[in-house]
């Protein structure tokens, strides 16, 4: 065990009030999982935070024929289940009343015509101005309805105009690259892109976040951040749960659509990136796009010594998954950055369900020491390179273990930590993902969703990957026991290149 150096707790910032503009919360879907588990949640924490101004309101629309009421006490429910912060009276007698329902198919115009005559009663009632955030919590197929739908109705304004209208889109944006451009061509004809809002819930994560302050707040590790001193990276997502009742999903995306294309490479891109100009929305994501587009480009050649892909026995079996499903639960990949901070640097990537613990985190491996000047062989030997470990969830955290000098009469060496954890440093409990992100697009800030040309470089470098295992003469995922760190194959591939991984 390395010995372990409290870092003493910080003082709290000073509460700054974040308040979004007047808008009605338009969410399509709004009988669904999203969005009793997550939207409404994170929208009645805004409410108790005080970060919703009084002209707010949400307008549910979905094909059951729910009233307000139905509504009501559904998201009630799902507060109540699911938010970070108990259920309170006052904050629900605000939120409550603010709350309006409209039965539609979203294939019929009449739909929209329903929606846009509650919007201007919402707007009479509440005073939201005519500003619109449209939530669109649907299955990738009815995105182009809904849009189709809204724009006919005149319900999307013009961007600069004296209202807003935005949109909010959930992954997966297509599911290759061929219906990510079509899909975003599609978008594009109907909305601006700083109207459009592709929402990716990792950046919304606390520690994600971090990633940019921790590099660019510090002037201790930023000289450090290349392939002179980084030996290699490590980015794991594992997931201790199985794919539960989102089979019929999952089968359509895997591992490699449902996180890899997405989380994965947003966070890589974060870790990556250059400086950019400022920590405005379009230099932070115009620096990550750069990375994107310096992936080494995968060969038909280089996918087999590059990826390794899993199953967790009992797959197959799970409701709405096929009997002979040969979609991975699992990836580990080795990934390299043609770009002149990070050429050579390989860059792990992991991912899987079912795994042996719930832990996501990135690791920068420091190069090794050159020489060792203390003591014997053995002792050498236990001189381990510097690695700091961003830990990303659960037990939010930095870690920078070094070697030290053991107390005594000789140089015996070992290993010590330095660890930050955010639950000691800061107490609070951090907001979830989704009220970060719904505050800023009803604020209009961009800086942490996903730029149409990202999403698209994303898909254009995993296609070749996804096309590689598409062909059935090639090899099928690997099975891999529950609660195991997926298929013994994931280690032997990191271990051919001398390496372990981090995250156990
Ligand atoms: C979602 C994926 O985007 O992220 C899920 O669709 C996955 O399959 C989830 O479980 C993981 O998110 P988190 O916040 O629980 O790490």
């Amino acid at each position: 065990m390395p010995t372990r150096i409290a870092v003493p707790p910080m003082p709290p910032a000073p509460a700054r009030a974040a308040i979004s503009l007047p808008v009605v919360f338009v969410v399509f879907g709004a009988t669904g999982d999203l969005t009793r588990r997550k939207l409404m949640p994170a929208l009645y924490n805004l409410a108790a935070g005080g970060h919703l101004p009084e002209e707010f309101a949400v307008l549910g629309c979905a094909r059951r024929g729910w009233g307000k009421t139905e509504f009501a006490a559904c998201m009630r429910e799902g507060v109540n289940e699911f938010s970070r912060t108990p259920l309170a009276a006052t904050a629900w007698n605000w939120f409550e009343p603010r709350l309006e329902f409209v039965t539609g198919d979203f294939n019929e115009a009449a739909t929209y015509s329903r929606l846009g005559a509650a919007l201007e009663e919402l707007d009479r009632a509440h005073g939201t101005a005519g500003n619109r955030l449209f939530y669109l919590a649907v299955p990738p197929d009815e995105v182009e309805p809904i849009l189709i739908g809204l724009r006919a109705a005149g319900l999307i304004s013009p961007p600069n105009g004296p209202a807003f209208t935005r949109v909010i889109l959930e992954k997966p944006f297509g599911l290759s690259l061929d219906t990510a451009r079509a899909l975003n061509a599609l978008v594009g004809s109907v909305l601006d892109e700083s109207q459009t809002f592709r929402i990716d819930h990792y950046l919304g994560k606390e520690t994600v976040q971090n990633i940019m302050v921790f590099r660019f707040a510090n002037s201790i590790f930023e000289p450090l951040w290349n392939r002179k001193y980084v030996d290699h990276v490590q980015i794991t997502a594992a997931e201790t749960v199985g794919v539960g009742s989102r089979g019929k999903f999952y089968e359509s995306t895997g591992v490699m659509r449902d996180i890899v294309q997405n989380h994965l490479l947003e966070v890589l891109a974060l870790c990556a990136m250059e400086p950019p100009n400022s920590g405005l929305a379009d230099d932070v994501r115009g620096e990550k796009l750069q990375v994107l587009k310096a992936l080494r480009r995968p060969w038909a050649d280089t996918v087999p010594n590059d990826v390794v892909v899993g199953q967790y026995a009992g797959y197959r079996a799970e409701p709405n998954v096929s009997p002979a499903s040969v979609a991975p639960t699992f990836a580990a990949l080795r990934v390299y950055i043609d770009n002149w901070r990070w050429q050579g640097v390989p860059f792990y990537l992991r991912a899987g369900k079912r795994l042996a613990k719930r832990v996501t985190e990135v690791s920068f491996h420091m190069q090794p020491i050159p020489l060792s000047l203390f003591g014997s062989g053995d002792i050498c030997e236990r001189v381990e390179p510097n690695v700091i470990t961003l830990r990303l969830q659960p037990e939010e955290g930095i870690q920078l273990p070094f070697s030290a000098k053991l107390p005594g009469h000789d140089f015996t060496v070992v290993p010590a930590a330095m660890d930050m954890s955010y639950a000691e440093a800061f107490g609070a409990e951090p907001p979830e993902a989704y009220e970060r992100l719904l505050l800023d697009a009803m604020r209009g800030d961009a800086t942490l969703f996903s730029r149409r040309d990202a999403v698209e470089a994303s898909w254009a470098w995993i296609q070749p990957i996804l096309d590689w295992f598409a062909d059935e003469a090639r090899p099928r995922p690997i099975p891999y026991e529950p609660g195991t760190w997926g298929p013994a194959e994931a280690d032997a591939f990191i271990r051919r290149d001398r390496r372990e991984w981090h995250a156990r």
